[in-house]
């Protein structure tokens, strides 16, 4: 009898306990797999932990169980499918078998701009928690790692105890803002700057913890801090890199309008030690799925508690100008009759190495293009795809080359490395006469590509087109530069 009992106990552990290499795997459901998603449940289960993405797209979901990345994201795709043939990761459209079967359920599910009012849109949110409401029958630690405004996750809290009549005991609210950047989002999630665990909950607060221990022995810094706290961490980083990019754009103008070279101003500028040289490069203006949408959220939250963030306001309506700006500045090139032309867009994605299109600064430079019935030729490497789906008339090259072919100008929209390297001698032959060149991301060698013929700018760089640097020859530049 006693053998039969152990012979009983011991199939049972074989049946329901996986066994591991690693100590203290944690049984994971991601809830939502996009950028964040799909990243956090493919690093956590490389961290050695039984990991379920879950998402209601059903296409996305069989485009991954057969092993295709839906995104671009560097390394994305070798750490999926690795730990996918290795039984640590799987995907699943039900979500409900996907809750009952973990302790620890994520929930990294869009919170996009309400377009109307500029709060966060928290409807995803809200049925991700009411998916997790009806399969709570044993005690789970639910983390928002979605960025959502202070005040959600307490919302949360109430919403499950009071709307559906569960039990404290059941369940404790985590929230773990999620910092990584599109692009390097691996890197940036295996790497992070911080953790933030918020929570109300010591058991809670150590499970979580638990799980971000590889990243804790590479010295992270692990702060522990309440659900509030946590929210507003994450808001308060976006609006500060956003405020400290339209600060850098409209210096780059006033650049531009006293014959100053920007590169220099934030040179200097970024080797002061309280400011850092990070997010001082002028552009287009900033796009993406979060610093517009999180600035907007972050101001609302703060009007709804009586309190005007009018530094952010600002900061958000210099950007709508900013991404005038190169077409602006590609007019100006032309004396106004652009109308005739045929522009060539290098780079869609709002930043390299992505394929996200979310408010990037090339969808207003398309639009204002087709407003002055301008021929448009785009290229990118990866974003052309979702352009398509927002412009399907405009004509999408097949390489760089094919596209700047007959054109009469080029802009270029995002810092592709791709766009960093090209044989400009080459280009020119390929262009039409008196052909221009717009780097919005001041990536390319103005005084080369001057030299070659080109009509050139770019942002804060207007002097390398003033009389005076001609005269001057660019002595003054190089000494800036190179001391
Ligand atoms: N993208 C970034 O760089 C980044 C960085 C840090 C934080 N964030 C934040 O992370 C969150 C997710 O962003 P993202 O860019 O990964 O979004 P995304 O739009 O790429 O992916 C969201 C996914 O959630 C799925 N979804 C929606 N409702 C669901 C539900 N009820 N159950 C399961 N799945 C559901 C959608 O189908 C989609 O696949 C947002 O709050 C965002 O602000 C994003």
């Amino acid at each position: 009898m006693k053998n039969r009992i152990l012979v009983f106990f011991s199939f049972f552990l074989f049946i329901f306990h996986i066994p591991s290499i690693y100590s203290n795997p944690k049984k994971i459901t991601v809830l939502g797999t996009g950028y964040v998603g799909l990243v956090s449940g493919a690093c956590f289960a490389d961290f050695g932990n039984q990991v379920i993405c879950a998402d209601i797209d059903k296409q996305k979901i069989e485009q991954l169980q057969s092993f295709y990345i839906p995104i671009y994201e560097p390394m994305l795709d070798e750490i999926v499918i690795r730990n996918a043939k290795k039984g640590n990761l799987s995907f699943t459209s039900d979500i409900d078998n996907a809750i009952q079967s973990s302790d620890i359920i994520f929930i990294a599910v869009g919170t996009p701009m309400n377009e109307q009012t500029g709060d966060a849109d928290l409807r995803a949110l809200k049925g991700a928690i009411e998916f997790i409401a009806r399969n709570l029958i044993e005690y789970k630690v639910i983390v928002i790692k979605s960025t959502v405004p202070p005040g959600t996750c307490a919302w949360v809290e109430k919403f499950l105890a009071e709307e559906c009549g569960i039990e404290p005991e059941k369940f404790s609210i985590v929230s773990c803002p999620e910092f990584l950047r599109e692009g390097s989002a691996i890197y940036d999630f295996l790497n992070p700057d911080r953790i933030i665990i918020g929570s109300h909950s010591s058991e809670a607060f150590n499970q979580i913890y638990q799980i971000h221990l590889p990243l804790k022995e590479k010295n992270v810094p692990i702060i522990n801090t309440t659900l509030g706290a946590a929210e507003l961490i994450k808001y308060v980083t976006n609006s500060f890199l956003a405020l400290k990019i339209s600060f850098i754009n409209e210096i780059a103008n006033f650049c531009d309008a006293i014959g100053v070279d920007v590169k220099t101003i934030a040179y200097a500028l970024g080797l002061d030690k309280r400011i850092s040289p990070l997010f001082l490069n002028p552009g287009p203006g900033f796009g993406g799925s979060c610093f517009p949408k999180d600035v907007a959220a972050l101001i609302k939250n703060a009007e709804k508690n009586n309190v005007d963030l009018q530094t952010l306001v600002a900061a958000l309506k210099a950007n709508e100008k900013q991404k005038e700006k190169p077409f602006e500045k590609l007019k100006k090139q032309f004396n106004n009759n652009i109308s005739d032309k045929t522009i060539a867009i290098l780079g869609l994605a709002f930043k390299a190495n992505t394929d996200d299109i979310r408010y990037s600064p090339s969808i207003r430079l398309i639009e204002l293009l087709k407003e002055h019935n301008v021929t448009i030729k785009a290229y990118d490497p990866e974003a052309m795809k979702n352009m398509q789906k927002i412009f399907p008339d405009i004509y999408y090259g097949t390489s760089v080359d094919d596209t700047i072919k007959n054109s009469d100008a080029i802009v270029v929209m995002t810092d592709w490395n791709e766009f960093k390297n090209l044989n400009w001698n080459y280009i020119k032959n390929e262009m039409h006469e008196n052909s221009v060149i717009i780097d919005a991301r001041n990536i390319l060698d103005g005084q080369e590509l001057k030299q070659l013929g080109f009509k050139y700018d770019a942002i804060g760089r207007a002097f390398l087109n003033s009389y005076k640097y001609k005269r001057a020859g660019c002595f003054l530049y190089n000494y800036a530069m190179c001391l």
